[in-house]
């Protein structure tokens, strides 16, 4: 049974305006599949996170504290997921990759947030999909793809198609800082690079887009492999 982990970006789970619709729908969409996938889910702190690290960072707090601020929102949106999944989810709370690998299986879907200080949850994604032998990564973010400059500032950012593991690592570079905003973190994107493990980048509120991705279809966003 193919492993899929699908990084969840806070702001796709818990975005400005309440909606629990689409964490109802997400639901349904990972329960429909957690028979025919082996499913991690990843979740990511969004805007409350980098609302904490924000007010933390303006009043002198070491990054080790803002990043375990970060890592707590991960987990509260974990938690949010997993009582929405109810019992398709495992019913652990994950701290680490090796909980979160040991309580994978068929048919439960094991819910994460983000593990130690140091790095994003799309770094917790791609060591989880190295440690369980993941096929893929679905990266749900609140962009549809990886693009040649910011979309948001920029309407004429074109969209790839398709990556190399190297042009994205180009694209990213390599600095870590709390709550910076980048289509991939550059542990995660290491990792990847180095497992050969390919990587979905696409919007996480278009749940088609994510079901194709899950399921290995082609998809509206950004692959990166090969
Ligand atoms: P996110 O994974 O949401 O980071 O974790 P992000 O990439 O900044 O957010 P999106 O993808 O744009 O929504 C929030 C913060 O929590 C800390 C980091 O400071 C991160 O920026 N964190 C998270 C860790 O230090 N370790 C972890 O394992 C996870």
């Amino acid at each position: 049974m193919d492993k899929v982990v699908v990084s969840l970006g806070g702001s796709v789970l818990v975005p400005d305006e309440q909606d629990d619709d689409y964490i109802s729908h997400l639901s349904s969409l990972l329960r429909s599949l957690r028979n025919r996938y082996e499913l991690y889910a990843v979740c990511g702190g969004g805007r409350v996170a980098r609302y904490y690290i924000e007010t933390g960072r303006k009043l002198g707090m070491p990054v080790a504290t803002l990043d375990e601020m970060g890592i707590d929102v991960t987990r509260v949106n974990a938690r949010l997921l997993r009582s929405a999944l109810g019992e398709a989810a495992s019913p652990a709370a994950p701290a680490t990759i090796g909980e979160a690998a040991a309580a994978g299986g068929p048919g439960r879907i094991v819910v994460m947030g983000g593990t130690v200080p140091g790095h994003t949850t799309d770094g917790v994604a791609s060591m989880l999909a190295e440690a369980v032998g993941a096929s893929r990564i679905v990266n749900a973010t609140s962009v549809d793809g990886v693009y040649d400059s910011d979309p948001r500032g920029n309407p004429s950012a074109k969209r790839y198609a398709r990556l190399t593991f190297q042009e994205l690592a180009d694209i990213i570079g390599t600095e870590h800082g709390a709550g910076r905003n980048a289509p991939f973190d550059p542990l995660g994107a290491s990792i990847v690079m180095r497992r050969r493990i390919p990587l979905m980048v696409l919007a996480g509120r278009d749940l088609r887009a994510v079901k194709k991705a899950i399921i290995g279809e082609e998809f509206d966003g950004t692959l990166i492999d090969g």
